[in-house]
């Protein structure tokens, strides 16, 4: 085990995208970093990227939505550093389709056991080593969808908002051992996401441009978070707390517009 003053954070979903960002945002940092996620490849040229900027990094191929891959995420991490300072629950994807034309394994049990299950199954691994630290910050990549559903998003939504309710508990479950619980609920991020959501209609909702965040940008507010910043539930950008203020005090008159500009037309009802 390496003995450093260094601070740890694991990241899943480091392959790419808002992962593969916040990797080396937190690598410059000056966080070790656990690089995991399924593409090795892709993990081990980021790794050797943030190697050579002076960075440390270490790539674990784990799949999330399996037990004993998530087990050996964590053996590898204590093995190499001893410590855990930061878990960064960013792995998931999307399927956007309607409710009937989802796969009920690969969409619907998939979504469930990688957004869901799997960053819940982590943290309980990772806690025992925060609370015996006295010490830890969890982040959880959460969505808007977590707190504003909408067609075709019904079971990504779901496993959004299960982030949220799993947040909350979860924060007032382990802040008294000094371990503190946040989520990010993006709007769009630019990354590979949309290609992987099989979205064939315009209700796949799209970002207009000024609103769409770079996933370097995402990254920077997990630094923010890591640093201290007590914030709990994170919208992003913050504009987006007025489509969540109208979706909760206003939600009949946001399903008026939704079936009326989404839902009507692409059923051509
Ligand atoms: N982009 C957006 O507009 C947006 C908005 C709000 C929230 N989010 C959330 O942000 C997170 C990251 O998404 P992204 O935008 O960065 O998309 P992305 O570029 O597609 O990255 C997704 C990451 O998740 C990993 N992943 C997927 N299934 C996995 C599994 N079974 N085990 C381990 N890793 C797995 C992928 O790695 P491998 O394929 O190599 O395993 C990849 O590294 C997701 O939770 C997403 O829901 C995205």
């Amino acid at each position: 085990m390496e003995q450093s003053a260094k601070p740890v954070a694991i990241i899943t979903g480091a392959s790419s995208g808002i992962g593969e960002a916040t990797a080396r945002v937190l690598g410059r940092a000056g966080y070790r970093v656990v690089l995991a996620a399924r593409r090795l490849d892709r993990l081990q040229a980021l790794e050797q990227e943030i190697r050579a900027a002076g960075g440390e990094a270490l790539s674990v191929e784990t799949d999330v939505s399996d037990l004993a891959s998530l087990q050996n995420l964590v053996a590898r991490t204590l093995e190499a550093y001893g410590r855990i300072d930061l878990l960064f629950n960013n792995a998931g994807f999307g399927r956007f389709k309607w409710l009937e034309e989802l796969d009920p394994a690969k969409d619907i049990a998939g979504q469930i056991d990688v957004n869901l299950t799997g960053v819940i199954q982590l943290t309980g691994m990772v806690l025992p080593t925060m609370i015996q630290q006295k010490r830890g910050h969890i982040v959880n990549m959460a969505s808007m969808a977590g707190y504003v559903a909408t067609p075709t998003y019904t079971v990504y939504a779901a496993t959004k908002h299960g982030l949220r309710g799993f947040t909350d508990a979860l924060r007032r479950e382990v802040g008294v051992w000094g371990v503190r619980v946040s989520a990010l609920y993006p709007g769009g991020v630019s990354t590979e996401f949309g290609s992987h959501t099989e979205a064939k209609r315009l209700t796949g909702i799209t970002t207009p441009k000024a609103l769409l965040l770079s996933a370097e940008d995402v990254g920077n507010w997990v630094l923010r978070l890591a640093r201290g910043r007590r914030s709990r539930n994170v919208p992003l950008p913050g504009v987006a707390w007025f489509g969540i203020w109208l979706n909760r005090f206003f939600p009949g008159l946001n399903d008026w517009i939704i079936e009326r500009t989404f839902t009507r037309p692409e059923r051509g009802l």
